[in-house]
Parts: structure tokens; sequence; C-alpha cells
């Protein structure tokens, strides 16, 4: 009896547990299925990402022949590029290159921006230049070369000034045959004298800029805690990943911190910024500091005018980094190289991927 008794109800039990197991079955189907669904419903508005680049580079690029100079090896070329405005490009550019100079390596800084703020900033009267990056660019190297347009600013500190011809330069390249290539040329056929050499890049996304992005071997890219700036560093990788797919070319990408002010929201953002894009960040932070704007308008370096600063500290702090990274090539900065494919910014959604 007891054996009678227990049959429908050990059934009733199995029954349940194959209701139960169905339901989990049915359920882990339809979340499949949903997803399944969505992915393809999702890929049919997704559509390639048209990338910043204007078509005059790609096609340059891709039509492109001729062999390139072979880039000399024994000193750094470092862009400093953003096609933001206003991020701090030629602050870094200026403070870093005459922190660099005080810790004894030789800097050439080129200008490369029409505003000429770089030039101005070390001051330069532009106005009175007779030979500028300009004819560097479009005049034959043995009429005019680096060589002849080097101006001494510091000891150890020597510029390559620039003046509004420049702003002439942009239709001129596109239009010039290899015009994507002439600042490395001209790199290429300098004297070797320098171990840095510094570009101050004019904010957007121009033929000046891939001129520098195309003739360095690092860049760095100065972004202010703000949702746009974090999105142009999104859209400047891909064109940089653009143009050296192209090429082939090591390029090593540091994030720089710049306009920096200690808020917990911007703590935040900056590890947000940090788990993006991890070692291509550099530690060293550079703070919001008046000596900064101050100093630009004095045509001179924070070094030279307030050593003490919180500024001057900053670019101390970031030459000794960018020495390291470059000079001992770290585990950090090997690495950075080898994250550097296929890189989104933070918050972005980038389509096509
Ligand atoms: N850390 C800083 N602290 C205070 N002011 C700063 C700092 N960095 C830059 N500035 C000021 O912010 C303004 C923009 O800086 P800067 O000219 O370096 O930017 P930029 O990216 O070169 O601009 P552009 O895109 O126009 O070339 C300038 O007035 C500069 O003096
Ligand atoms: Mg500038």
């Amino acid at each position: 009896m007891s054996l009678d008794s227990q049959g429908p109800g050990r059934r009733i039990l199995s029954h349940r547990f194959e209701m139960k197991f169905l339901k989990k079955l049915k359920q882990i189907l339809t979340f499949n299925i949903i997803k399944w669904l969505w992915r393809k419903i999702s890929g049919l508005w997704k559509r390639p990402r048209v990338l910043p680049v204007i078509p005059e580079a790609q096609s340059q690029l891709s039509e492109s022949k001729e062999p390139l100079p072979v880039k000399q090896k024994d000193f750094s070329i470092i862009a400093v590029a953003n096609q933001k405005g206003g991020c701090g490009k030629t602050t870094t550019a200026i403070n870093l290159s005459a922190s660099l100079a005080m810790e004894k390596r030789k800097v050439l800084l080129i200008d490369m921006d029409p505003q000429n703020h770089a030039s101005a900033g070390l001051g330069v009267n532009t106005n009175k230049l007779t030979s500028s990056i300009y004819d560097v660019l479009f005049k034959d190297s043995d009429e005019v070369s680096l060589d002849d347009i080097i101006t001494p600013i510091l000891p150890n500190l020597d510029l390559a000034p620039a003046n509004i011809i420049l702003c002439t330069a942009e239709q001129t390249l596109a239009k010039a045959d290899n015009g994507i290539y002439r600042l490395e040329r001209a790199i290429s056929r300098m004297r070797k004298r320098y171990d840095y050499v510094l570009i101050d890049c004019p904010p957007g996304m121009g033929f000046l800029t891939f001129n520098a992005l195309e003739a360095c071997d690092e860049v760095i890219i100065p972004i202010e805690i703000d949702f746009f700036s974090l999105r142009g560093v999104g859209i400047m990788l891909d064109a940089i990943k653009l143009l050296r797919e192209q090429t082939r070319k090591e390029l090593y990408v540091n994030i720089l911190h710049t306009l920096y002010e200690e808020t917990s929201f911007n703590a935040e953002m900056a590890k947000d910024v940090y788990l993006h894009f991890r070692y291509r960040v550099l530690e060293t932070k550079i703070h919001r500091s008046p000596g900064l704007k101050e100093t630009a308008s004095l045509g001179m370096p924070i070094t030279e005018y307030s050593q003490n600063s919180t500024g001057s500290e900053d670019y101390k702090r970031l030459a000794r980094e960018i020495i390291k990274r470059i000079e001992r090539k770290t585990e950090s900065h090997i690495d950075a190289s080898r994250l550097f494919r296929g890189l989104v910014a933070p918050g972005i959604e980038v389509e096509g991927r």
C-alpha cells in the first residue's frame, strides 16, 4: 500500500521536475533567439564608420608609389595632436620641449600650425621671418631645408617657426604629389643633431596634421576631461589607424590629461579613461595653472618663467616620464604599441566593428 501511494507521488514529483526543466530550457532558447534577432536587426542599421579623413588624403595614400624616405632611428619624433582646439597642444609642445631641453636632451620644436602659437609663445616675431616651415614644405630642399630655418631659443632648444602663410598650405598639399609626406622628407634630410623632434599640430584633421602624423614615431594626444574631448580621441585614433594601416609604420600613442582639475568627477572620468586606454595614458597629469597662461603671453616656457610653479613641475615630470618611456622602452611603452589596434574611446559606440 505504501508502494502504491508512493507511486503517483513520485510521478507527480518527476512531472514537476520535467516541467521546471522544460520551462528553463524554453527561457534559455527564447533569450538566445531574441539575442540573435537583436544582433541581426541592429546590424541592418550599422554602417561602416565614415572616417573623418579627407578624400584627397585617402587617394594620395593609395596611389603613392614613390618609395618613402628611410626614417632616422637616432631620434624620436613626437607629434602633439588633437583635432579639438584649445586642449593644450601648443602649451604642451612648448613646455615639454623646454623641459626635455632642461634634461639635457637636444630638442627641435616644429611649428606646423598657421596660427603660429608655438613660435609666438617662444618669443619669435613671426612677421619678420624671411623663411619658415612653409618654405621647407614647398620649396626644393636645395633651396630651403629645415636646417636653414632653425632658430635657437634656449640651450638645447631650437625652433622651426611658422607664420600665417602656412594657412594656404592645406589646399596646396591636397593637390601636391605626395603632399602627405612632405614633412617626413624634410626631417629625414635634416642633419642629425637632435634627440627629440616635437611637432605642434593645428586643430582639425587636415594635411598639416596628416604630415605630422606620418612623420612621427609617437603621438601625444592632450585631452581635457569633457565629453567632446573624449569623443574626439576616438575619432582621432580611428584616423591615425587608417593612416598608419596604409604605411604600416609603428606608432606609439600617449594620452595626456591637460587642464586637469582635482575634482571627484574628474577623478572618476580619469579612471574611465585609464580603463579604456590603459598603458597609453601617461601617468603625469598637467593641472590647470594660471602660470601656464601667463607665460605664453611673455614668449617663454614656464621653466624659464617660474621654476617651482605647478605648471613647471608638471611639465618637468612629463619630460622625465617621456624619457623613461622612450629611451628605456619600458614594458608599458611596449604594451601601448601592442594594444594600439582596435581602439575605441570611452563611452563611444563605434559602428561597423
Ligand atoms: N594647464 C593649463 N593651465 C592653464 N591654462 C592653460 C593650460 N594649458 C593650456 N592653457 C591655456 O588654454 C588655452 C589653449 O591652450 P593651447 O593654445 O595650448 O591649446 P591648443 O590645443 O594648442 O589650441 P589650438 O587648437 O587653437 O592650437 C591657452 O590660452 C593656454 O594658455
Ligand atoms: Mg595650438
